[in-house]
């Protein structure tokens, strides 16, 4: 029997309430009288009550209609509209323990979001959670692109399989992971689906606050997913809430076009508004590092020379010089500074890393202010600020936040004292203690701790083995970017010969849509050959370059050596781009994709009006058309154009490109060759 009903704005989705035999409440979801989720029905499993699922009646509910346009301080535009219809609903069991429970819809025009609310009671302050009972029944065997509901990591390539053939469980096997635990058959979130009928659905959460992270079980048969929180082995339980408490919201985005999914501000509409205020002390910029050297095996995180990556992967001493010197730092300070990026990030700097991740006792190895004596913290400081280079702090807490959370207030006034406002945290290795894990509630928490600590000192954090993003940046937005993806880094090391051309057509449509992402872009030495002959970037440097736009950071990394950016003595041409390109959005366009296949991005820089495009595509080479319809009429630009050349190739000749200059307006258009893993980046400066 169904009870309420609400809609889009727009008319276009519907959403249904109502009550099965026996008070079971359910809901159902549709888009233009087509289903989208078949009858689904929710509940919760508690430690010391009864199951609260069934014997529900409403005793009230309340329909809101809320519109709003809202400015971000930073982002992939400055101006969101936010426009809903609000179903309140106030459910009671009927039943002996005549528990409260609300449950409340947020339906956009461009998809919903649901979360429960357990009212204050009288009797209790404090639920324990077992688990939550949230059913999402999907109304035919869609197409999914999807990774494994991992506890402790999103570092996983996306698969793309009908929902029936979803096996998370095969997907155990990865010897690329310090930490992962994959208990059951569920995935990750953002899961994003593409219908018979062509409608795009995507799977995620919003505002995650004191709660798990939401992993979605499968159940193949039934053509549905229910959620299931990642666990403590702690506990026997997955949440212990204080009441009033809010669920975060469960989202699904509906979109006529793959590209709409990407548009979609729908996960930031269901965060509330700013909280901290002037974060003006936080500036997107690009930022070169100590750091892909680490990687790649040319040099070492501690000074004893023994600790580059291939020791954590192959425990297999290679690189044998420490990256973080004095030395060093000032040679990228002046590369920055000689080619317009704006901040250094320099990894190893801090003792400690001589016995990070090969150590079993990982507490207390960091203390985030003791330099290593080959690097002179001070000189580097005072070198960078009289060359005007922003330096990034560091913090890799080797998964010990308990360690992280003494030391971070001193840490914080450390850098503060030293003028640094951003800080890069990290998380590697299975959790200490031993049973919690990344996405678990206590980290939930911990991240949340992190961002409030950082706020209060005016510093901005960008988290590696991070919660996923479920857009807390409005909120927070000193959260300006992570990981919480497998990063550029996955091509230094990775055993399985690192991220597919394929990667990041299929990132843009999931991880991305959660929130802006730490890939580490701007690989130019796609081969590295020198250093490593089993490892090297799929893609041309083509795709490289278009990542500066397609993938949304409001810090983007530069991350390839100095000396790979030089070309006989001069700087690459190439580089250009790399000097030219936004990192902060007036506004951002999808002109066309496909899950897994390619995407086409335009986004317009805040401050110069310049346009930027950025096109990727997977092993398949294509032509594509750009219709350059979204620039401002009656106006002619320059239109630099960065390709592949007619012979490139992921793996055959990444690094042929050619660059061609013309002009455009509103009324061009203009067809390009990508190649296999290859790709285009246009400038548009502005008149
Ligand atoms: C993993 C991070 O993703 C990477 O960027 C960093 O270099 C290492 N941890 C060391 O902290
Ligand atoms: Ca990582």
């Amino acid at each position: 029997m169904i009870v309420k009903n609400i809609t889009s704005p727009n008319g276009s989705i519907a959403v249904s309430f109502g009550f099965k035999d026996n008070g079971i409440p359910y809901y159902f979801i549709s888009h233009k009288g087509i289903a989208v989720i078949t009858p689904s029905s929710f509940g919760f499993q508690f430690k010391n009550q009864p199951e609260m699922k069934k014997e529900f009646s409403l005793i009230s509910s309340e329909i809101f209609t809320h519109q709003e346009n809202w400015e971000m301080p930073w982002g992939e535009q400055r101006m969101v509209h936010s426009h809903y219809n609000e179903l309140q609903l106030h459910l009671q069991e009927t039943s002996e323990l005549k528990r409260k429970l609300n449950i409340t819809f947020r339906v956009f025009d461009d998809g919903l979001g649901f979360r429960f609310t357990f009212p204050k009671e009288n009797n209790t302050a404090q639920l324990i959670i077992v688990d939550e009972l949230t059913e999402f029944k999907i109304a035919d065997d869609h197409n999914c692109c999807w990774q494994p509901g991992d506890w402790d990591s999103y570092e996983h390539l996306y698969d793309q399989t009908k929902f029936s053939e979803i096996d998370a469980i095969a997907r155990r096997d990865h010897p690329n992971l310090l930490s992962s635990v994959i208990p059951e058959n569920a995935v990750n979130t953002p899961i994003t689906m593409k219908t018979a009928q062509g409608l795009y659905l995507s799977f995620h959460e919003a505002a995650i606050y004191d709660y798990p992270g939401m992993t979605l079980r499968i159940h193949p048969e039934d053509l549905k997913m229910s959620s299931a929180l990642v666990a403590s082995h702690l506990n026997n339980w997955k949440a212990k809430v204080s009441l009033p408490f809010d669920t975060p919201w469960r989202t699904i985005q509906i979109a006529e076009r793959a590209g709409d999914l990407i548009e979609s501000n729908l996960i930031l509409n269901l965060n509330e508004p700013n909280k901290l205020g002037d974060t003006s002390y936080f500036k997107p910029m690009k930022y070169i590092g100590i750091w892909w050297e680490m990687h790649i095996g040319k040099s070492t995180w501690d000074i004893e020379g023994s600790q580059d990556m291939s020791t954590f992967i192959d425990g297999e001493k290679k690189a044998s010089e420490h990256g973080a010197t004095t030395e060093n730092a000032l040679r990228y300070i002046d590369f920055a500074a000689q080619h317009g990026i704006k901040g250094l990030l320099v990894e190893g700097w801090n003792t400690g890393w001589d016995q990070w991740i090969n150590t079993n006792d990982r507490e207390g190895v960091f203390d985030f202010m003791t330099p290593y004596p080959d690097y002179d913290f001070d000189k580097v400081m005072d070198y960078a600020k009289e060359k005007g280079v922003e330096m990034m702090m560091h913090h890799e807490t080797s998964a010990a936040p308990r360690t992280y959370e003494k030391q971070m207030d001193v840490a914080y006034d450390f850098m503060k004292k030293h003028g640094m406002n951003q800080v890069k945290t990290g998380y590697v290795g299975a959790m200490i203690p031993e049973g919690e894990y990344h996405h678990g509630q206590w980290m939930v928490k911990h991240y949340q701790h992190v961002l409030n600590e950082a706020a209060k000192k005016k510093i901005a954090v960008n988290a590696h083995e991070p919660i996923k993003d479920s857009g807390k940046r409005r909120t927070y937005p000193n959260a300006i970017s992570r990981e919480g993806l497998r990063g550029q880094e996955f091509n230094a090391w990775a055993h399985d010969g690192g991220n597919p051309p394929d990667h990041l057509p299929k990132i843009a449509f999931t991880r991305m849509l959660g929130g802006p992402i730490d890939f580490t872009p701007g690989v130019f030495n796609i081969k590295f050959n020198e250093y490593k002959t089993s490892n090297q970037v799929n893609t041309t440097l083509a795709h490289q370059l278009a990542l500066y736009v397609v993938i949304y950071s409001p810090i983007q990394m530069v991350c390839d050596l100095p000396e790979h950016y030089m070309k006989d003595g001069e700087i690459h041409p190439a580089f250009q781009f790399i000097k030219d390109v936004g990192v902060d959005w007036e506004a951002s366009k999808v002109l066309d994709g496909e899950i897994g296949n390619f995407v086409v991005i335009a986004r317009q820089e805040r401050d110069t009006k310049n346009w930027f495009v950025g096109c990727i595509t997977d092993e398949n080479s294509r032509e594509l058309t750009i219709d350059f319809g979204f620039l401002t009429e009656q106006k002619v630009y320059t239109a630099i154009i960065y390709k592949d050349a007619e012979d490139a190739h992921w793996d055959d000749n990444p690094e042929a490109y050619t660059i061609e200059k013309i002009t455009v307006d509103s009324n061009t258009s203009v067809a390009i060759k990508v190649a296999s893993g290859g790709g285009f980046a246009i400038s548009l400066l502005a008149p």
